[in-house]
Formats: C-alpha cells, structure tokens, sequence
C-alpha cells in the first residue's frame, strides 16, 4: 500500500498567499462594488522595460528558422546568461566561475530544490517571522525548524547565538516580510558562525536592487570567507518585473565541501537530472537586463516603486504608526493600529478602507500584531491606498 509523505501534516493547509487570496476572493464576491487595492502579494505591476521586449521578440524569431531555433538547452543555464550574471557580480567585486552560476526558473523554486542536497537530519535555522516558503519546504521533507527572534528590539535583524547549534541557516536580506537590511559587520557574524559550526547559508538576495546605501551589501559574497558555506539564490522578478516570466539564478561556490562531497558538483548533478533548463526565449530576455540599456530601464522601473514606498512611509511617519523598511526594500512592515491582531486588521484594512494587505502573523510568531505592504502597486493607487487608511484613522 502507497504511504503518503504525512509531513504535509504538519504544515498549515493552504499556503499564505492563498488564503489571503481565498479572502479577498471571498470579500469581492459579497461585495462587487467595492473597490479593493492590493497591496498584498509583492507582485510587480509595471510592464517589462523596452530591452527585455526586443530581446522576446528577436528571441521568438530565432526559433521560427532553422539556425536560430533551440532546442534543449544546458540544464544550467547559456552561457551568454551566465557570462551577463558573472559580469553583474564582478562590477561588485565579488568574482565568481562560470560553472558557479546556473539558471533557475525563480528563487522559490530552488529555495525548495536546494534541499535535495541535504540531510533530512540537519537542523534549520530560520528568522521569525520569515517568509513562509523556507519553513514549509522543510517541514514537508521532515527536518527540524528552530527559530532565531527578529523583533523590534534587533531591528528585526536577528544575530548568531553560538548558544544554538544550526546546520542549514536562511538569511534573507533586504528581507522579506520587514523590509530589514544586514550591514557588511552584521553578516561576517553569520558567515564566521556557519564556517565554525561547518553550516551552511542559504543566503535569499531576491530583492537586492532595491537597496540604496552604497555601505549595504547586496550578496553575501562581498562578506569574507562566504564563499566557504554559503549558496545565494536571486531573482529578476522583483529587479526586472519577471515574476510571470520566470528567470533566476542561484550560486553555488566551488569551495562547498561537506562530508567530502562539493555541493556544486552534487547541484549539477541533480539539475541536470530533474531540470530542463529555463526557456532560451526567457533566457534571451533575462540577459537584456544585465545590459548598459537593461540596467538604466530596469533601474527607472525600482525608481518608480522607492517613490510608492515613500509615499507609504511618509503616510506613516505622519499617522506615528511605527514601521521599518521601505527604504531599501519594497516592503513596509509596521505595527497594527491599537494594538489589533494581524489578522483582525487584515479584515478591517479590507472592510474600512478595502486595501489588501498580508497579516505579520502569517510570517511567524513574531509576525503577530504587525503587517505587511508591498510597493509594487501602481502609483495612483498607493497614494488611494495611503490616503484611505489615513481617513479611516484606526
Ligand atoms: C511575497 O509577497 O512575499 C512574495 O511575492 C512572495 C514570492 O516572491 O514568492
């Protein structure tokens, strides 16, 4: 008889995003006049810039000949990709092999495959509150999650505690839900932390283009000795609006050796065994981004969405309404008014002023009572958004 995986258990049955999606579904429905902002999901709103458009196109009309056309390509990724990568890296110093890069189709999906390399055994380490994807994919595959306390009292950047003894370790940052952003001093810690207790980082830098501090680092490789225990995943789907596209990458350093197996060799060995690679149409876009042009486009587009998160920080500085992130990040986290629960103002914000936004305690224990919007909206309607919760003055 078939035995089920039973650690779908143990985890909530619907997927964060889904029941706020579930929710708002439910609100429209009973109430069709009602307009509703989102500011929920951090998906992104504006249009692909101009150089990924023409690189589609040029993309789509080499496969309709015989000499442009592409088959399979390499599970890891072309090489002009991975060329345009290794380039974006090295304008930051950081220098990285070819063979070190592969291509993925986002960060959420290889935050989940990574696992494939590691010990069920292992224990793992995860900011609260977090997002949700690092917990749920481990408790699916049974490891233990302990937690390190991100609250207002760390700036929601929590440290190493060589007290707790961690195996796999997710740091995202800028992060996601709050918006926090590790300094260079803050993140030698976590690497000297992994490299004593030979554990490895799993570092999340899918939202690195937002940050604007010429001191803060945007990869965990500007960090001295991470190229000893730390893979890095990253996405175009925040820097280039490609969250329907599907591009991504993830480093895996030559120098990961554990138990005597090195992890880039393991990673190509299982990507060439369950993936196909990312389509080379997409492939041909995602390399315009890392062009001269790309960069100044893709650059005007993250512009476009600071100015929402201004918008949103000024409406709270104004309001008094606690808050961190919206400067280097796309998200502002604050605390809930009057001291409701998150969920409690979730169906309020909705109720009130119908704007959706995602409840802290769906990011964690140390979630509850604070919340979460993202500035990825169109800028009319962030400013609707502010300007309605100000009058709804909770
Ligand atoms: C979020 O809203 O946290 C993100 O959009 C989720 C994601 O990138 O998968």
């Amino acid at each position: 008889m078939i035995h089920v995986n039973t650690h779908y258990r143990d985890i909530a049955e619907s997927y964060l995003f889904s029941t706020v999606a579930k929710k708002v579904a439910a609100f429209t429905a009973a109430h069709p006049d009602r307009s509703v902002i989102r500011m929920g999901i951090g998906d992104v709103t504006r249009p692909l810039c101009p150089a990924v458009i023409e690189a589609l196109h040029a993309a789509v009309d080499d496969m309709a000949t015989a000499a442009g056309f592409h088959g399979y390509g390499p599970e890891q990724g072309y090489d002009f990709l991975r060329e345009a990568v290794r380039g974006y890296y090295g304008e930051r110093g950081v220098s990285l092999a070819p063979d070190e890069i592969f291509i993925s189709d986002g960060a959420k999906s290889d935050l989940g495959n990574l696992l494939d390399l590691f010990d069920q055994n292992n224990t793992v380490l995860v900011p609260d509150p977090v997002y949700p994807v690092y917990v749920d994919t481990n408790v699916m595959a049974g490891r233990r999650v302990i937690y390190a306390d991100a609250n207002e009292s760390n700036g929601f950047l929590p440290l190493p505690d060589p007290g707790v003894k961690a195996d796999i370790i997710y740091i995202c940052s800028p992060n996601n839900p709050t918006g926090a952003v590790y300094n260079k001093a803050q993140l030698k810690c976590w690497v000297d932390y992994a490299v004593d207790n030979g554990a490895i980082l799993l570092f999340d830098a899918a939202y690195e283009s937002f940050i604007t501090d010429p001191d803060l680092p945007h990869s965990i490789y500007e960090i001295e000795g991470a190229r000893r225990c730390a893979i890095e995943v990253c996405s175009l789907s925040k820097t280039a609006g490609f969250t329907g596209t599907r591009c991504g990458y993830t480093i895996v350093p030559c120098d990961l050796v554990f138990d005597g197996m090195c992890l880039n060799k393991m990673w190509t060995r299982r990507q060439t065994t369950k993936f196909n690679g990312v389509p080379y149409i997409v492939q041909r876009a995602a390399a315009a981004v890392f062009t001269p042009e790309g960069q100044r486009q893709v650059r005007e587009t993250l512009a476009y969405y600071r100015r929402n998160a201004a918008v949103m920080t000024a409406a709270f500085d104004e309001m008094g309404v606690w808050y961190t992130g919206g400067k280097s990040s796309p998200y502002v986290w604050f605390r809930c008014p009057g001291g409701m629960d998150s969920w409690a103002f979730f169906d309020r914000l909705l109720e009130t002023a119908g704007v959706v936004g995602t409840p802290g305690a769906g990011f964690g224990r140390n979630g509850e009572g604070f919340f979460r919007l993202t500035a990825f909206g169109d800028a009319d309607k962030t400013a609707e958004a502010m300007e309605r919760i100000r009058k709804a003055a909770f």
